[in-house]
């Protein structure tokens, strides 16, 4: 057969794209140019593909005609002259892929090009995506004008009423740029939906196109309703995880605010092993005889005398003495004694198929009189609320400075935060799992750590801008209970920590590129607003973001270990990566929960490419337990972002630590002497107040285990919010890490644009579900993170959790169905 090879080649991309559910019976047209020959394979006329065989493919000369003899397949597409223009006028084509993509389709009905919405975009298709006006399909005058506007050297083009146009150097790269053009459009499809009356009013012919696939897709979703799965069952007669469970450092019993059981003197050293497997020894609950021996010697430890700090040890380089038969313990073994935050970590795959269950599902919010006795208790209940943030409008954007709790149907003024709970302006107290989104693990208004950091403010006053001995404290306290941060800058915040660890990253490695997982939050600097809480959406969320300030960041999608290393093969070939950047429970605080095993994966990944692995433990960092995630999963980054309890509540809540070489890039003064010369730093950082109060909350985490009983905290959270879940019949998705809590009933951030059509339809409504729920459980008297998630603290006894559930039960009997 003439031409073999690249008959083929149409075979194989056919299927690839039927495989893909791009090109579909007869549509469309697929040709390879036949190298070192003015003629090109193409697919023949009213095709059926599912069929396609090698011989069938057409040969057809530049010249538009079919090649005359009977080895040269079947008479060709009638667009073959639109084919061999291209090939005329671009030598560097070499395959052409013309599909009827739906989206792209739709966007022709704007007459307007795509602007260039992804760098992917604009290096692999060009810096926009232009239309090519109407003309019969198969004449001469829809040839001309195509070969008109490729000339621009772009690689894919939308025609006006005939779909889309993709080019590439080899088939594959055809494809791929055809499967990139309708992800850009549906992206493009969705700001122009979503921002309706900013940038344009769709036309009804669009949104027809749109909307007769989402029909479609709502059948399909129908039909997988009734293949739900089944619920967690948990027993009425089971007895829920308390706090009392979880055994306390040695101290003197009054000291301890939780409740707690009485346990047994310390008998014995810890094992040699303890941090051999840490996170095996945390899954299966903390050895507890282990635990009172290093907790005794936390406690001997003690105290705000630096000549008696532990500090002097935790500098030795491989081992520290902690217990008091002087028994070598390797360090670390501190933090794994005390134990993790975690006591079973989650089913992954189990909590992954829940998830998708419920986002397969349609909504179930609250009925219609639920919703509007919610709506009166905030217009009744919270008058004085709504008058000072209605006020607030006017001189505040937005009329709220913190986003974290949702604020419909207003914001809520808070007057105070105490230990479990909160009050606002009107004096209504609320069960707090919002913790201020994290640091304050000891409770909040922690009055141990306050009476002391009060003590340095009187001594030192809140900023010196100089050297203060408690910037020295912190890091070693720091390196104490996670050995490998070695060195440790504090910053403002886990924003600036990131952008901190990022450029030490860059600087250390010389390379450019980062790499993050799709839909993880790391803060809100220039480089990280890429991806951002749905994978996918590359810069979606970057307005006011040149482009230059994420060229160098991608996205590789959770749980995708295949494309993280497809990541860091391409990056090769371009210089490089310098950091792979990861939340270690998974992104959004494990929204979507890792593996166990996946940071030990990227680990290896990253060892293979000579990147750096940058764990961001803003939220993890002492909330896993005081060797953080890197601890409980037993893997050590080259740099970690610390945040949120690095500080126990107080402001300047950030700081960059690791690898003594690594960190050595931040180690130039202003003369620029010292180490490499990257930039950081800050009026206020690492000053004396809160370097004190992190100092002093990371010692009462410790000295109380807080981090563990704020995780069997959530433990009974969530075991109780299941039980509530199968009583009422519900979808929802419960589960924890430690005192991560999650409460999914409405999976929003399980969408993503690999089903962008779900996405384009369900974001808006599913949002809206959270913040229902949001305002719900907040005229119940509980305040959660927007309505999804909800931190514990150690200031969450069994009472506080049981008085929770009752809340949640009157909650859930509200919603529609049950
Ligand atoms: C994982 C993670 N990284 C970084 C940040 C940013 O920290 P900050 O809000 O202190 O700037 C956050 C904040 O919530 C976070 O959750």
């Amino acid at each position: 057969m003439e031409h073999r090879t690249s008959r083929q080649h149409v075979v194989d991309m056919c299927r690839t794209m039927l495989e893909r559910g791009y090109l579909k019976a007869t549509e469309g047209n697929v040709s390879v140019r036949v190298p070192s020959h003015d003629c090109y394979a193409v697919t023949p006329s009213n095709y059926d593909y599912d069929r396609m065989r090698a011989e069938d493919v057409s040969l057809v000369g530049f010249d538009g005609k079919p090649l005359p003899g009977s080895g040269a397949g079947l008479p060709p597409s009638i667009e073959c002259g639109m084919h061999a223009n291209i090939y005329r006028e671009r030598p560097d084509v070499n395959a052409i892929v013309h599909t009827h993509q739906p989206y792209a389709s739709a966007l022709a009905f704007l007459r307007k090009e795509i602007p260039a919405l992804t760098d992917e975009q604009v290096r692999f298709l060009g810096r926009k995506v232009a239309i090519i006006p109407y003309a019969p399909s198969g004449t001469s005058f829809l040839a001309g004008k195509v070969q008109k506007k490729v000339a621009s050297g772009d690689n894919a083009f939308i025609i006006a009423n005939h779909g889309i146009i993709a080019l590439g150097t080899d088939p594959d790269r055809a494809v791929f740029n055809m499967a990139l053009l309708e992800k850009v459009s549906l992206a493009y499809l969705l700001a122009l939906t979503t921002e309706a009356g900013k940038i344009y009013t769709i036309p009804d012919a669009i949104r027809e196109v749109a909307f007769s696939k989402l029909r479609k897709d709502e059948k399909r979703i129908a039909a997988q309703i009734t293949a739900a799965v089944e619920p967690v069952r948990v027993p009425p007669t089971e007895e829920l995880p308390s706090v009392t469970d979880a055994p306390v450092a040695a101290l003197p019993a009054e000291a301890v605010p939780a409740p707690t059981k009485a346990v047994p003197a310390p008998t014995e050293a810890v094992p040699a092993t303890a941090e051999a497997d840490p996170a095996a020894s945390a899954s299966d609950g903390p050895d507890a005889d282990g635990l009172l021996a290093a907790a005794a010697d936390l406690a001997s430890a003690g105290g705000d005398d630096p000549a008696a700090s532990p500090s002097a040890e935790a500098a030795a380089p491989v081992t520290a003495k902690t217990s008091a038969d002087d028994v070598p313990q390797p360090i670390g073994a501190e933090s794994a004694a005390l134990g993790y935050a975690i006591s079973t970590y989650p089913d992954v795959d189990d909590t992954m198929r829940r998830l998708k269950a419920l986002v397969a599902q349609p909504i179930r919010g609250l009925r219609h009189d639920a919703l509007h006795d919610v709506l009166n208790y905030f217009e009744t209940k919270c008058r004085a609320s709504k008058e000072i943030t209605d006020r607030a409008k006017t001189r505040i954007p937005g009329g709220v400075q913190h986003n974290l709790a949702f604020n419909y149907p207003f914001p809520l003024a808070i007057e105070k935060a105490e230990g479990a709970y909160l009050t606002d302006r009107d004096g209504n107290t609320y069960i707090d799992f919002l913790q201020a989104g994290g640091p304050t693990l000891l409770g909040s208004n922690y009055g141990p750590v306050n009476e002391r950091v009060a003590e340095v403010i009187k001594r030192s006053g809140p900023v010196t801008g100089l050297f203060h001995e408690y910037e020295l404290k912190l890091a070693e306290i720091i390196n104490r209970y996670m050995p490998h941060i070695e060195m440790y800058r504090a910053l403002g915040s886990g924003t600036e920590a990131v952008m901190a660890a990022v450029r030490g990253a860059r600087a250390f490695t010389g390379k450019n590129v980062v790499i993050k997982v799709g839909g993880a939050y790391h803060g809100w600097s220039d480089t990280m607003v890429y991806g951002l809480r749905v994978p996918g959406t590359f810069r979606m969320n970057a307005k006011g973001i040149p482009f230059g300030a994420t060229g160098s960041t991608r996205e590789a999608f959770p749980h995708d270990l295949g494309l993280l290393k497809r990541k860091l093969i391409e990056n090769r070939l371009r210089g490089g990566t310098a950091a792979v950047i990861v939340e270690p429970v998974g992104p959004e605080s494990g929204t979507r929960p890792v593996p166990k095993d996946y940071n030990a994966k990227v680990r290896e990944l990253c060892d293979e490419f000579g990147a750096l692995l940058i764990f961001d433990e803003v939220v993890t960092g002492f909330r896993l337990g005081l060797g953080g995630a890197a601890g409980y999963f037993g893997v050590t980054p080259d740099l970690t972002v610390l945040g949120k309890a690095v500080s126990g509540g107080y402001p300047m809540a950030g700081g960059v630590g690791g690898r003594a070489d690594v960190m050595a890039v931040f180690g130039s003064g202003l003369d620029g002497k010292n180490g490499a010369h990257v930039q950081v730093g800050g009026t206020l950082s690492a000053n004396p107040l809160s370097c004190a109060a992190g100092y002093f909350a990371i010692e009462e985490m410790a000295r109380t285990n807080a981090p563990v009983l704020a995780g069997r905290a959530g433990d009974r959270l969530t075991r109780g919010l299941q039980r509530l879940v199968d009583k009422y019949g519900l979808p929802y998705v419960v589960y924890n890490q430690g005192s991560i809590v999650h409460l999914e009933c409405s999976g929003v951030l399980l969408l993503d644009m690999r089903h962008p059509v779900k996405l384009l339809k369900e974001n808006k409504p599913r949002k809206r579900l959270m913040e229902q729920m949001s305002a719900a459980y907040a005229a119940h008297g509980i305040i959660t993170l927007a309505g999804a998630r909800m931190y514990t603290s150690m200031a969450d006894t069994d009472e506080v959790i049981d008085d929770a559930l009752a809340r949640f039960d009157q909650v859930f009997a509200l919603v529609e169905g049950v």
